[in-house]
């Protein structure tokens, strides 16, 4: 006798034979074998009085910190390490192996609901797949967490799921193992043990995984943010050198040990002893060695490069060992031992390098002379060295990787993307120097994207359910951002300014320059600036910025030193000489003629971060917040103090806050109905009706007082946990009663009802034969069939009908439905653009006026036009206060359209000028401060020039002999698509904005003619040119 089996598995699923009315509890569930069918279930409910809630939204106290942190404080002594808030995953390091990242877990995950399985970050991967396949948007997974919170780790368990779970042929498979082993690599040059971790990132990452349209991982790319170099000469006490060091000491051959002039033993480097913990009991240098070398070759080193790598690594070390003496003043290399590896293993001349090394060149009246070093400057200079060396060779590798990774089917240019962010967490140490300054501020910009788009995928929840959105308080961070980024008054701005101007600038004038500058600012304090009690814990040196996360003192010390970055020009005169294929890449000749200046760190850091916030804007994002329980890598301790402050500075009280703002639970009217269903005898087994009335009527049945929940366009929305709860709790009783009545039911069947058991086995008898008949005309044995087929078409299509006019899916017909089908989602696409556009708000329909101008005039022809598309034109960038009331006064009764602060370029030495541009019915006008400092009549305007570059220069051309201007005027706008399509509509010269690749000319005035020369580049760069025009290097985008 067969007998019924309801099994409760952990993660929710009920297994159950079929069985008489199994068609009821079949019914939307998924086959997973010939006697089985699994009905998923959301668990994250079932199980939380044993262990908290599985979503913070669920806390009914959700506004009290002591609830939140005890919730995680139970789970975590579970084991469950993950909880939600919403979509968000919070991850508490469990500093040991938990057996949850099996490939049975992967599958548990797949192609299942968010919060179907309990949270995980399986889960979240799977998620940002799923939505990456089905609605065609690129995705990003946003990791971040301090310094051993287990974001790195969180960034493979993502990568294996990936690597596993998703469809591969040969050449994927390819792939999918040098993604996995980019990780072993990146790790041995950038990572390194620290106080806090010991595989501590000492950089940024951001790697893009590409997915091909059939949902295969085909390609990725990885950018690196600021490596932290300084740790290749020094390393605090009980820190290392990067990982690759001892690795290759450690493991690498005997044969290549002495090629490289290297002694098997970090005690002989200067490079490797100064944290005084060159061995460390939980690492295994000479298996990770065989692991990386193993990686390299995978990813596609051959042996030569390898060689050069590993001779550029030793290379390192030996100049650790270059030995100072002499007399005081002028330093001399005391053995040339080193030297004579060096110039091997870089491939240099040797007494090249050692002047290079103790002397420095300056040139006075025209004559370059050769000036000695000091013992203190020569060793600076060459630890100056090695830090090129190194950082260099590092950012080399990762372009590497990335050709290797590279994704070279041409025949199918379109790929989708998911993005990892693992990036430096917000830090706060005793001493807090330039390198914190630069990741707290990289932790603003997150926190300020973060907010805006959860706020902002919030809002646009409620508004597509035609729900009324509750406006929330939150703390806007922009305010902190513009204090460290704004143009020419920011502190960077202020830094760049003293490391660049001449005279005997310091770290002190720096700190006077910051007081005087910014000195008023609401999140600034110095010393001086500070009250009494504050002065108490600030040393005269710092000053203390107010972040969101909390407040940081930053010492001025070295600011300009690692600001500047500079490496004497003979020593890159020595490198630009190597004969080593690696070092001739990274230190290239035209840097020598190149008389301008390099970017600033913080200036360059500053453009990074502008680029990944444009590549992180373009996708769907998830987030991740890893949490780390205790500072001694303990399992099982949970330390609440510490706890406490990284739920603070991680925003998770803000972010369950906007979450739970409205409603703490929403879900879909299919999904809720289809779990609580059997609670009311009117939608039990089946309702027949539309979804919504459905769950009116259950809700009504179950008690719920009209301001417990509210009904949206496709989902219920409930206000408070315990409504939910009440319902969990009859549900589960609901259960039990039910399998008794199944399994009793079951049973009168099979011993008393055995031609009813006949005729069940009779209709699967007619299905098979009918799915085997299924491609034949109609005919008696396959007539079941096909209605059936074309019956759950129809009803499949009622349920899965597309939701608004982008979305593209459409079930697959049968073949005999094909021409009804097609008539339908015609029918079906009508009416939904007919709702639509009934729908459109003239402001709406205003804002698409102006998109198509822009697409018209910029599309396929302006390098960053693809990035304005997801924006929205802003009717103005500038209201009445922010224009000087003296602009006001002169512009009369003349209304301003549109007004945008723009950067005006002089036309003789091209400095750049803050301006306002102010676009009239008549004219537009440059304003700076209280004056109208010029204003073209659109009548006059003959024409603008823009390049087709990612740039936002654009040039306005007034005619030559107009005395009244001085020239055509060269202006710069952030927001440039928004700006020239707002002058083209108010100037109506749509047909004279000109395009132009390679170089705009100009008139200077008086006939005389300037030019803009535009070259695509790594970043932004507008500086006067030594032919006398003004260069322009635009950003190379990606042109996704
Ligand atoms: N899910 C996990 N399961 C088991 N151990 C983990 C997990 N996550 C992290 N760990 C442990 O914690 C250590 C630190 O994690 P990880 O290197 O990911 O931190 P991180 O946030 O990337 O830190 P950093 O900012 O210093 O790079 C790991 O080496 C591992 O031992
Ligand atoms: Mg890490």
């Amino acid at each position: 006798m067969m007998e019924l089996k309801i099994q409760l598995i952990p993660t929710g699923e009920i297994i159950l034979p079929p069985g008489k009315n199994g068609e009821n509890f079949c019914h939307n569930c998924k086959v997973v074998a010939s006697d089985g069918v699994r009905a998923m279930m959301e668990s994250a409910l079932t199980a939380r009085d044993r262990v908290g809630v599985q979503d913070f939204v669920l806390l009914e106290n959700y506004t009290s910190e002591a609830a939140f942190i005890e919730n995680l404080r139970k789970r975590f002594k579970e084991n469950l390490i993950y909880t939600y808030i919403g979509s968000v995953l919070v991850s508490v390091n469990p500093y040991k192996d938990l057996e949850i990242y099996t490939k049975n877990h992967m599958e548990r995950y797949r192609g299942v609901n968010f919060y179907e399985v309990s949270p995980h970050i399986y889960a979240v991967a799977d998620n940002s797949y799923r939505s990456m396949r089905t609605e065609g948007k690129d995705q990003c997974i946003l990791i971040s967490g301090e310094s051993g919170a287990g974001k790195t780790e969180a960034s493979k368990k993502i990568l294996q799921y990936y690597a596993i779970t998703c469809p591969a042929s040969e050449q994927v498979q390819t792939v999918k193992d040098r993604l996995l082993q980019s990780n072993p690599v990146l790790e041995a040059f950038g990572n390194a043990k620290t106080l806090r971790n010991d595989n501590s990132s000492r950089f940024g990452k951001y790697m893009d995984i590409q997915f091909d349209f059939k949902g295969a991982p085909v390609g990725g790319h990885i950018i690196n943010y600021l490596l932290e170099k300084s740790r290749v000469v020094h390393q605090n006490h009980g820190e290392r050198n990067f990982h690759i060091f001892y690795q290759l000491i450690e493991g690498g051959e005997e044969d290549l040990l002495r090629r490289l002039g290297l002694e098997r033993s970090p005690l002989q480097y200067q490079y490797l002893v100064k944290g005084n913990c060159p061995k460390v009991s939980s690492i295994n240098d000479r298996s990770d060695w065989k692991v990386v070398r193993k990686a390299l070759t995978v990813i596609g080193f051959n042996e030569d490069e390898v060689e050069e790598l590993l001779n550029i690594i030793a290379s390192v070390l030996h100049l650790g060992n270059v030995q100072y003496g002499g007399e005081e003043g002028s330093a001399c290399i005391t053995s040339d031992t080193q030297i004579k590896y060096l110039a091997r293993l870089l491939g240099v001349n040797g007494s090249v390098l050692t002047e290079a090394l103790t002397h420095k060149k300056i040139i006075a009246k025209g004559e370059e002379l050769m000036s000695p070093l000091n013992l203190e400057q020569a060793s600076s200079a060459r630890d100056a060295l090695s830090k090129a060396v190194y950082g260099r060779t590092f950012t080399w590798l990762v372009n590497k990787i990335n050709a290797s990774l590279a994704y070279t089917d041409d025949s199918h240019k379109h790929y989708s993307v998911i993005g990892l962010l693992d990036i430096y967490g917000f830090e706060v140490f005793q001493h807090n120097s330039f390198e914190q300054f630069c990741i707290n501020y990289c932790n603003e910009k997150l926190q300020q994207l973060f907010i805006e788009l959860t706020l902002k995928s919030e809002q646009e929840e409620y508004e597509a359910e035609g729900i009324t959105w509750e406006p929330v308080q939150y703390f806007n961070n922009k305010i902190i951002c513009d204090l460290v980024e704004e143009k020419f008054k920011g502190i960077i701005s202020i830094l760049d300014e003293e490391c660049l101007r001449p005279g005997d600038a310091s770290d002190f004038t720096f700190l006077e320059k910051l007081e005087d500058t910014v000195g008023g600012h609401p999140h600034f304090v110095t010393h001086k600036l500070a009250d009494g009690k504050t002065r108490k814990v600030m040393g005269r040196e710092e000053f203390r910025l107010l972040h969101y996360a909390g407040e940081v003192n930053y010492n001025v010390n070295g600011f300009l030193d690692k600001n500047n970055d500079l490496l004497f020009r003979n020593l890159k005169e020595v490198m630009v000489m190597s004969e080593n294929n690696i070092l001739t890449q990274c230190f290239d000749r035209e840097e020598l003629s190149d008389k301008k200046r390099p970017d600033t760190a913080a200036t360059q850091f500053k453009a990074s971060l502008a680029k990944l916030m444009e590549i992180l804007m373009s996708k769907e994002p998830s987030y991740v917040r890893c949490i780390k329980p205790n500072d001694s890598k303990q399992a099982g301790r949970f330390d609440e103090v510490l706890i406490r402050h990284q739920v603070k500075y991680l925003g998770l009280m803000e972010n369950l806050r906007v979450r739970r703002a409205g409603f703490a639970y929403r879900r879909r009217y299919e999904v809720f109905l289809q779990r609580y269903k059997s609670l009311c005898p009117d939608t039990w087994p089946n309702w027949q009706g539309k979804l919504a009335d459905g769950v009116s009527t259950l809700v009504k049945h179950l008690g719920y007082k009209p301001e417990e929940y509210k009904l949206g366009r496709s989902k219920i929305f409930i206000r408070f946990p315990k409504t939910l709860f009440a319902t969990e709790d009859a549900l589960e009783t609901r259960k039990h009663s039910l399998a008794t009545k199944l399994q009793a039911g079951w049973k009168d069947n099979v011993n008393l009802s055995k031609p009813l058991f006949y005729s069940c086995s009779s209709v699967i008898l007619r299905f098979v034969k009918g799915f085997i008949y299924r491609h034949k005309e109609r005919c008696p044995e396959n007539e079941y069939f096909l209605d059936y087929v074309r019956y759950s078409f129809l009803m499949n299509l009622r349920r899965n009908l597309p939701k608004n006019v982008l979305d593209k899916s459409w079930p697959t017909p049968p073949a005999a439905l094909k021409e009804a089908s097609e008539h339908l989602r015609k029918l079906c696409m009508q009416n939904m653009v007919w709702s639509y556009c009934k729908k459109i708000s003239p402001e709406w329909k205003h804002q698409m006026e102006q998109k198509m101008i822009a697409s018209e005039l910029f599309k396929d022809k302006k390098d960053n036009y693809p990035q304005s598309v997801p924006k929205l034109f802003v009717s103005t960038r500038l209201n009445g206060e922010d224009i000087n009331p003296k602009v006001l006064q002169a512009l009369g009764s003349e209304k301003m359209k549109y007004a945008v602060p723009v950067t005006k370029y002089d036309r003789k030495g091209y400095k750049p000028r803050p301006r306002q541009l102010l676009l009239t019915g008549s004219s537009a006008i440059i304003a700076e401060e209280g004056k109208l400092k010029q204003r073209i009549d659109y009548g006059a305007l003959k024409g603008i020039s823009v390049s087709s570059l990612s740039d936002g220069l654009f040039v306005l051309h007034v005619p030559s002999d107009d005395n009244k201007q001085k020239g055509d005027v060269v202006l710069q706008s952030d927001h440039v698509i928004e700006t020239l399509t707002k002058i083209a509509i108010c100037a109506e010269k749509i047909n004279n904005i000109n395009i132009n690749q390679g170089s705009i000319k100009f008139t200077v005035g008086q006939g005389k003619e300037g030019i803009i020369d535009f070259t695509p580049g790594s970043e932004l760069l507008v500086a006067k040119a030594k032919n006398g025009h003004l260069s322009v290097t635009a950003p190379r985008l990606n042109s996704r």
